[in-house]
């Protein structure tokens, strides 16, 4: 029998992509760039599977190139807003994405983001690279201490979770705002202090985003956002860029309205080399990283590819963020 014909957006870690060549007739992106639109959709047609990234937008035009054989998507993320979930769900393919392994890896990264902004860590590194550091200096690049400050968390949900664990170990105190999560669930949503959304951001030291992004979410931060938070408040991004509205953010930084924004993720991705939010001392970008360690990269393949394949067999996928297409069966 002829093996399944899938379409890979990118070379994957080799954990995952073994799986695939095993039983798949699988076409492999290998280029560092994602493939173009009009390759993308040339790639895919008649393909049975199809393997995605953040970066590809599975759109109706996707799913129609692909023709009546598309049974399943699976995403290379957590996250899933570039796939159509509506017109997917609607013609009965399910999507798979990868939770859960990347939780702890991405909320280190939030952390180290906090910390780098805090103790201005990469401006301290431009400095000495650039030959400026003469002598110690009793108010050298000083920065906001971490521990007995309030860590506002925006979106409870394992991430925000593995956060608020490492703020606890930092002696820090956490407030959060989240209409989705229930008061109690999760080990330490309990001890955090649940509030409004403009309470927090009129508490909070430090302000770390973890919402996905919906049109609920989008520009959730923005300039009256931004206008309540204290003029020494840290905004930190590690979720999606268009949470946060980019304009008013540079607004906000460059008139010292908030105090720093250490981000990685951004709108657009990648931030254009020349982008005015790159010209100021007092933001950090980094190029959506978070989840980029080893082991989690490769975690997060095997997922993608038994997700993948799970649907391939016509099989329910392990992770499957619109079981609604189950439901008729
Ligand atoms: C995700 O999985 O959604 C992250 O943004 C990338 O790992």
């Amino acid at each position: 029998m002829a093996k399944p014909k899938v379409f890979v957006t990118r070379m994957i870690p080799e954990g995952g992509l073994e799986l695939l060549r095993r039983a798949c007739d699988a076409e492999i992106w290998s280029d560092e760039l994602p493939p173009p639109r009009e390759v993308l959709l040339e790639k895919v047609r008649g393909v049975d599977g199809l393997l995605s990234l953040l970066t590809d937008p599975v759109d109706i035009a996707v799913m129609d190139a692909a023709g009546p054989r598309l049974k399943v998507i699976s995403n290379y993320a957590v996250g899933y807003d570039n796939v159509d979930l509506a017109t997917a769900t609607e013609r009965g393919i399910p999507v798979g994405n990868t939770p859960g392994v990347l939780t702890e890896t991405t909320a280190d990264m939030a952390f180290a983001l906090l910390m780098a902004a805090a103790r201005r860590v990469v401006e301290g590194v431009e400095y000495t690279r650039a030959g400026r550091w003469r002598t110690w200096g009793p108010t050298l690049l000083l920065g906001h201490d971490i521990h007995g400050a309030t860590l506002g968390i925006i979106g409870m949900g394992r991430i925000g979770q593995a956060v608020t664990r490492r703020a606890y170990g930092f002696d820090m105190r956490v407030t959060y705002f989240d209409p989705y999560c229930e008061p109690g669930k999760g080990p330490f949503v309990d001890v955090a202090v649940r509030c409004s959304l403009d309470d927090l951001l009129a508490e909070a030291d430090f302000i770390s985003l973890h919402v996905p992004l919906t049109k609920e979410t989008y520009h959730l931060i923005d300039g009256n956002a931004l206008g309540k938070m204290k003029p020494t408040a840290v905004l930190i991004n590690t979720s999606r860029g268009p949470v946060v509205d980019h304009d008013a953010l540079y607004e906000a930084l460059a008139a010292g309205r908030i105090a720093y924004a250490a981000l990685d993720v951004t709108d657009p991705e990648p931030l254009p080399a020349d982008h005015k939010l790159l010209t100021l001392p007092n933001c950090l970008v980094v190029p959506h990283i978070a989840s980029a360690s080893f082991a989690t990269r490769t975690r997060m393949a095997v997922m993608a590819a038994e997700n993948l394949l799970a649907g391939l067999r016509g099989e329910r996928l392990p992770h499957c963020v619109n079981p609604e297409v189950y439901r008729a069966e």
